[in-house]
């Protein structure tokens, strides 16, 4: 067994950021990852993190005002006020940590345009912006002594007398299970993408932190809430970032027109996710697509633009497109990106489970609401990620251990002793991962309905019985990728049945929940949050009220 004050679950830019904060707070900090750290999926991040710094004329009431109009009012805006007012502090302190932000044409930090906001406000490092921040910051996470368990999987955590204790983890080249005692878990883990497919997500996002803290007992919130990101590369499904669109990329449909001007004429490409997404859709619905994708065209940006800001994606289109985006546009689609709702959290990252946090795409705070603003999940990760590791490292130092054995092993034991046994013919878990992936993206992506929801719901617990018969064919211990993989898909399926119930629940249209039966916002009835609770019954639903501070619902045009 191990003992740390705080454990933290996952070494992406909110796992790291949490640890830093506790770390330097005085307290013995240990991370676990079940990639190394730099592999993170914040790695992924193309396009910038948003700030409003008032030295450039902008104001934090802006940027709030912008995201609350984003997440369709569903966001809470006392949560939004704080990740707002934090944000220049954060940017600014990446920086002095080493972070080489790209630079305008005097020198300062350059800004860039992105979705939804009226100001350029996006702080970017050309479109590996994530990767820069992710090195920084694991290089602060070292230098620091923070104990990083790398290639260590989630198994379970342990919760005693009400209270979050730690984690049971295995080490993955070893295939040893250990029990990690802790004072307070922050769970990290990033997102869930995976549970669709395609995604713009790693194929590590398979949601475990967020079922993890749903078995431990913590309320998951707006799980109906997933966002499609408007352009994703044609058949993999690879993120061309909104940074092509915020310098000046345009949307084109089979006749060469660009449509966002029917939809969005104010703020054309950089409307809103959501509303992007739909518009394309509604294109390539009218037969005005090409092959099922519109285009992304950035011929006229010119090499100089491209080669500096765009370097990344013109490598991706050209290796997993065969497209020259000098010369074409790309065959773009709304494909599977974030998930806005997770384990709920408040504004310093406490779960409704005693001494467990959650920072980063794992949780809800509530910042993103029904729809996320392109650049505010890198903020969402560094703000509250910080407050989490601060406020998780403040409580310890008054507590003590709570009394853990080993014996908190035996039930994830037993679990993988089963499935290593079961031989009875099952299926592997291959097949379920696809076909749940599938059903996901068919039901529950831009549009939806009753019907489309229901037979999603129903496919996902067919897939879940059939998920207890599945096989692991390696009955090794090294790096048994077989087991790993299996175990992922149980907290896929969890993950998956709260997002149809969720939405399910949901009775009107409100930002990325989009129901062609009920097309219009309902604010009367559903300016509320729907929490989803694991009981002895099944998956419980709850509502919660949505904190309104100081903007009232509006219509929201773009
Ligand atoms: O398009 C992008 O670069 C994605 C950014 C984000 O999701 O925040």
């Amino acid at each position: 067994m191990f003992d740390h004050d705080v454990l933290i679950i996952g070494a992406g830019l909110a796992g790291m950021r949490a640890a830093l904060a506790a770390q330097t707070n005085g307290v013995d900090v240990a991370v676990v990852s079940k990639v190394h750290p730099v592999r993170s999926h914040s790695n992924a991040a193309q396009g910038g993190i948003n700030a409003a710094l008032t030295d450039r004329g902008d104001d934090w009431r802006d940027h709030a005002y912008d995201t609350i109009k984003g997440s369709d009012y569903l966001g809470d805006q006392d949560a939004i006020s704080v990740m707002c007012q934090e944000a220049g502090q954060e940017v600014i302190s990446m920086e002095h940590m080493g972070v080489i932000f790209s630079r305008d044409d005097q020198g300062r930090l350059g800004t860039r345009a992105f979705g939804g906001q009226r100001q350029a406000r996006t702080f970017f490092v050309a479109d590996f912006t994530g990767q820069a921040l992710l090195h920084v910051l694991h290089e602060q996470v070292l230098k620091a002594g923070v104990r990083v368990y790398e290639e260590w999987f989630i198994l379970s955590l342990i919760v005693e007398e009400g209270e979050c204790a730690g984690a049971v983890v295995m080490e993955m080249r070893s295939g040893d299970v250990h029990v990690i005692r802790a004072k307070a878990v922050i769970m990290a883990s990033g997102g869930l993408g995976r549970v669709f497919e395609p995604s713009t997500n790693a194929l590590i996002c398979t949601g475990d932190g967020i079922a993890l803290g749903y078995r431990a007992g913590a309320p998951l919130m707006d799980q109906e809430m997933v966002q499609y990101h408007p352009t994703t590369l044609k058949g993999s499904g690879v993120l061309i970032t909104e940074g092509a669109r915020g310098e000046g990329a345009y949307l084109l449909n089979s006749e060469g027109d660009r449509f966002m001007k029917t939809y969005a004429p104010n703020m054309m490409e950089l409307a809103s996710r959501d509303v992007v997404s739909r518009s394309e859709q509604t294109e390539i619905d009218a037969g005005r697509g090409i092959d099922g994708c519109v285009l992304l065209d950035c011929r006229h940006l010119g090499e100089q633009v491209i080669r500096e800001k765009l370097s990344q994606i013109l490598e991706i289109a050209r290796d997993f497109a065969g497209v020259d985006i000098r010369k074409e546009p790309i065959p773009i689609q709304p494909g599977m990106h974030y998930q806005m709702g997770g384990i709920k959290t408040d504004v310093n990252g406490l779960t409704a489970v005693p001494g467990l946090y959650a920072a980063g795409e794992c949780a809800c705070v509530s910042v993103h609401g029904g729809n996320r603003l392109g650049a505010n999940s890198l903020l969402d990760t560094l703000v509250f990620g910080r407050r989490s590791g601060q406020h998780a490292s403040d409580q310890v130092k008054q507590k003590s251990f709570a009394s853990v054995t080993d014996a908190s092993a035996d039930s994830d034991l037993a679990n993988i002793r089963r499935l290593l046994k079961n031989d009875d013919g099952g299926e592997m878990f291959g097949r379920v991962r696809q076909e749940l992936g599938q059903t996901m993206d068919k039901h529950l992506a831009v549009y939806r309905n009753q019907q489309g929801m229901e037979e999603a719901l129903a496919k996902v617990r067919e897939l879940k019985e059939r998920y207890r018969q599945v096989r692991v064919q390696d009955k090794g211990k090294t790096f048994n990728t077989n087991l790993i993989f299996t175990l992922e898909l149980g907290y896929m399926l969890d993950c998956a049945e709260t997002i149809a119930m969720s939405a399910l629940e949901r009775k009107e249209s409100r930002g990325a929940h989009t129901r062609t039966d009920m097309p219009d916002r309902d604010d009367e009835n559903w300016l509320k949050h729907v929490l989803v609770k694991a009981t002895p019954d099944g998956p419980q639903i709850e509502p919660l009220p949505v904190v309104i501070t100081d903007w009232e619902p509006q219509a929201r045009v773009y």
